[in-house]
């Protein structure tokens, strides 16, 4: 059985943490399945750490659907919740569109969008037809050219205008919000003013859960991994010492051998060769 977002918001309310991952194909989505989580973002963060894009603003639908079908088979029991890309959503008929593709040709079960409450309308448009959104706050790399990458909301008027944002999102139908790059004080006070739950990543540990990019974690981005994150286990570095020893194996001959290899009858290859 699939985890849903009523399950999220149960979670919430029994005061247990929320767990939250990135996937982007089929591995990484069993795989974070098989480590108990249950609750996979199909990020745009795909363009960069994935397509080797700079920004998440190339990213397209047809990306975002080709790799949330992936995730989605990965994962069965998963809520898979796939970004809506820069640009699809500016106004309801687009933004129906985009969650159509994800729901409908990949299969997600919900989708995100970034913006507070000059989206609501939109969040409201979704939730009325029967998609279930999450909200995205403070730093929105969609907004980047405008916001810069950096944390947000330090000030008082712009810290009141996050939580009146959240607000907004939450009175819209929002399931749940994510709250990226906020000084941690902060997201610890929206996350006691909202029913629904707040993701965070790099706002601290007052969230009612955490989401983490999958290369992050595993130390396979080729950038610094940001200030926010935790390698887990330098899996990148594996890979590339795994990757140097079978090609040191093959220059030098110890592989194959014979275990890796098919046997033929002497005889029958006589005959062929004949
Ligand atoms: O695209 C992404 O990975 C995200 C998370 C960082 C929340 O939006
Ligand atoms: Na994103």
């Amino acid at each position: 059985m699939r985890f849903t977002v009523r399950d999220i918001g149960a979670m919430k309310q029994a005061g247990e943490r929320i767990v939250m991952l990135t996937a982007y194909d089929h591995p990484s989505a069993a795989l974070a399945e098989a480590a108990g989580v249950r609750f996979l973002l199909v990020g745009d963060s795909l363009g960069m750490v994935v397509l080797g894009r700079d920004s998440t603003l190339p990213v397209t639908i047809g990306d975002m659907v080709h790799h949330a079908e992936a995730v989605v088979r990965g994962a069965p029991n998963a809520l898979v919740v796939g970004d809506l890309p820069f640009l699809t959503y500016a106004c309801p008929e687009d933004a129906v569109a985009a969650a159509r593709a994800l729901m409908q040709q990949a299969g997600v079960q919900a989708v995100k969008l970034e913006g507070g409450a000059a989206l609501a309308p939109i969040v409201r448009h979704l939730t009325t037809l029967g998609v279930p959104v999450m909200g995205h706050l403070g730093f929105t790399p969609q907004a980047m050219h405008q916001v810069g990458v950096r944390v947000q909301a330090k000030e008082a008027a712009e810290a009141r205008r996050l939580l009146d944002d959240a607000l907004a999102l939450q009175d819209a139908g929002a399931f749940a919000v994510v709250l990226e790059l906020v000084p941690a004080p902060l997201a610890e006070a929206v996350s006691a003013r909202l029913r629904i739950p707040t993701i965070g990543i790099g706002a601290g540990a007052g969230c009612d859960g955490q989401v983490q990019v999958w290369h992050d974690l595993l130390g396979l981005s080729l950038q610094k991994p940001p200030r926010h994150a935790r390698v887990y286990a330098p899996v990148g570095e594996m890979i590339r010492d795994a990757i140097a020893a079978y090609a040191a194996d093959v220059r030098d001959g110890s592989f194959p051998t014979a275990a890796n290899s098919a046997r033929m009858d002497q005889a029958e290859l006589d005959r062929a060769l004949g």
